[in-house]
């Protein structure tokens, strides 16, 4: 037989063996190779890095220190007094009660105070209840009236070299609608309480923040308290429209006084303390982020004409259009690591147990991974009310045009009504609404001006569209965390709510960052500071039921402005010692 040899043979076979072993490897590295790609191509690695996500670490949002009795010579005995005496209480009652009596509301559409004294004169009334009630105030403190009606109070410190700290509420709140009068429970202005809750327009929105300051600043000039850092307290009289005749004139004021960035801190109306749904617990929300406001006006000229020979489509119908296109286009949500938002649900996922690990994990890589971002901007968008706060919110408000049945429109103007998210500027907004309009502008030959520029001809005789900028305001700066003026915040609400409102509670109250939806008067006060706090730390089970803020039966739980006197009273002095950045960390 011819053959190989026998050890050729046997080395033949060696071959065949390692041939079909490196054959194996090969295949088995392509289906590795494979399995990376669609791994690393697909969600799965992505998924992968939210699994492996460490959950120990608590520095991305620390705890502050508790600060207070140890902080200044004071024994508790005025605290416990405020939160808990009867007498107290009811001469409190008695206070709030009667300012709510004094009715201040305001509509949005009001000249000027010098242009028409006749129509602001209710607060003259206001102004009198205020120097009769609280006359350790007016009589101690300097007090200026700006534009009038604006209130501003000096309390001089001790030491001229520390930025003062400023105090803000509002004199004025929302009418009551005519209509509603009946569906109110005690009239709107007679400031009820019924032992548990004060009743009124004005009891939660913010009556309640302007007497609590005044309260607490009695009770440390009684004291014979002098502060070292200097107090300024201001009271605007139009925030419900806007703060133009008020806030605006106050801020100016101030500046002209003190000059830029040269306020510690700014602590107006917002948010309290309340139960987290994600951690279920208790929490505190000063909002250091204020969402932007635009309004945008567009107008259509047409031709008039005969509306028995209309043409295919009507100014009408081509308003119409573009309001379609535009609903169709809703803005996205999102949450940058700036954003305050994201900061809130990382305190509330590294300091609770009782947010499920996968949430915490996609919480903490929100900031930079996409992925996570995604999964948590689609739980937020499920909250009724966060979803709110992520997103731009674009809501079509007014449409006016058309006179006759048998006559063409000539003119349709529509308002557009625009809430900035923290993540994208009136620029932006006003670019998009401008393309949709040269999209339908286009179609049907017009001719487009925006924001007074002419940017399409048209065919001259079709018609025009206009688009204008009519109220702009981009949102606020925010306003940081990481500092000492933050840490007085969080650290008095501590030591109060923990040692005297909710003494035993098991865990420490940690402080979270939060956006307002809406805007307050601090608009006008961004150049004095950058540490602006929007926080009433009252405590509130259920904000909307709690108050029914700007609705009928306006009410407040009458423990929350007593929580409200003794957060002053001691945070006034916690200021005023930590402000000589002695004991800072
Ligand atoms: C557009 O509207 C603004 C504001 O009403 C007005 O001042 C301007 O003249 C209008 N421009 C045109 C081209 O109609
Ligand atoms: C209040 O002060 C008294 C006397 O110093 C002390 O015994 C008590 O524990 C204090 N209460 C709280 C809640 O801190
Ligand atoms: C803030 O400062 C800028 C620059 O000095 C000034 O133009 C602006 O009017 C000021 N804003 C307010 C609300 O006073
Ligand atoms: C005033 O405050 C400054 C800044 O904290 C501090 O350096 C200074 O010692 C204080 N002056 C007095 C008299 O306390
Ligand atoms: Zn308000």
């Amino acid at each position: 037989m011819l053959g190989l040899p026998e050890d050729d043979n046997e080395r033949w076979v060696h071959l065949k063996q390692r041939l079909l072993q490196r054959k194996k490897l090969v295949i088995v590295s392509i289906i590795v190779i494979v399995h990376l790609i669609l791994f690393f191509s697909t969600n799965a690695f992505g998924y992968f890095k939210i699994l492996i996500q460490p959950t120990g670490d608590k520095s991305i949002c620390p705890i502050a220190d508790s600060i207070g009795a140890d902080w200044f010579p004071d024994d508790n005995s005025t605290i416990i007094e405020i939160l808990q005496d009867e007498m107290f209480r009811l001469k409190s009652v008695e206070k709030l009660s009667r300012a709510v009596q004094v009715d201040t509301q305001i509509g949005d559409e009001h000249p000027n105070v010098p242009d028409a004294p006749e129509v602001w004169t209710k607060f003259e009334k206001f102004h009198k209840y205020l120097e009769k009630t609280f006359p350790i105030v007016y009589e101690n403190l300097e007090v200026e009236k700006i534009n009038t009606y604006g209130l501003l109070f000096t309390w001089k410190g001790k030491n001229a070299s520390l930025k003062p700290l400023l105090l803000m509420a509002h004199q004025d709140t929302v009418p009551v609608q005519a209509d509603t009068l009946k569906d109110w429970t005690y009239p709107p202005f007679e400031g009820h309480y019924d032992g548990e809750y004060i009743y009124g327009r004005g009891a939660s929105d913010c009556k309640n923040v302007l007497v609590a300051i005044l309260e607490s600043l009695e009770i440390l000039i009684g004291k014979n308290y002098t502060p070292e850092r200097s107090i300024i307290v201001s009271f605007g009289f139009d925030e419900e429209a806007n703060g133009r005749y008020g806030a605006e004139y106050l801020a100016t004021q101030l500046e002209k006084k003190l000059g830029p960035n040269s306020i510690h801190a700014i602590i107006d109306e917002g948010p309290g303390l309340s139960v987290d749904a994600l951690s279920n617990r208790i929490i505190a929300t000063p909002a250091t982020g204020e969402k932007g406001s635009l309004n945008l006006g567009v107008e259509l000229t047409t031709p008039g004409g005969h509306s028995s020979m209309p043409p295919d489509h009507t100014s009408i119908g081509i308003v119409s259009e573009l309001a379609y296109f535009l609903e169709q286009n809703p803005y996205g949500s999102d949450l940058s690591a700036e954003n305050p938002m994201l900061k809130y649900l990382q305190c509330a996922a590294v300091h609770s147990d009782e947010v499920p690990t996968l949430s915490k994990k996609a919480i903490l890589r929100a900031g930079f991974d996409k992925l996570a971002k995604s999964k948590v901007l689609e739980a937020l968008t499920k909250n009724p009310v966060a979803k709110y706060v992520i997103k731009t919110t674009q809501a079509l408000d007014v449409i006016r045009g058309g006179e006759k049945f048998n006559a063409l429109p000539e003119n349709v103007k529509l308002v557009i009504n625009f809430r900035l998210n923290v993540e994208s500027t009136p620029e932006q907004v006003k670019q998009k609404v401008l393309d949709y309009v040269l999209t339908v502008a286009d179609k049907h030959n017009l001719g487009v001006t925006g924001f007074g520029k002419k940017i399409r001809k048209g065919d001259g005789k079709s018609g025009y569209f206009n688009v204008t900028s009519l109220h702009e305001l981009p949102a606020a700066p925010v306003s940081p965390t990481e500092i000492s003026a933050w840490d007085e915040l969080a650290g008095t609400t501590r030591y109060v709510y923990e040692n005297f409102v909710f003494p035993g509670l098991g865990y420490p109250i940690i402080s979270a960052p939060v956006v307002m939806p809406a805007n307050t008067d601090t608009a006008h006060y961004w150049n004095l500071t950058k540490n602006i706090y929007r926080y009433t730390p009252g405590f509130l089970s259920n904000a909307v039921k709690d108050t029914r803020i700007h609705s009928v039966d306006e009410r407040l739980p009458f423990d929350n402005h007593l929580q409200l006197v003794s957060f002053l009273y001691e945070y006034l002095q916690v200021v005023s010692i930590h402000a000589s950045d002695t004991k800072t960390k």
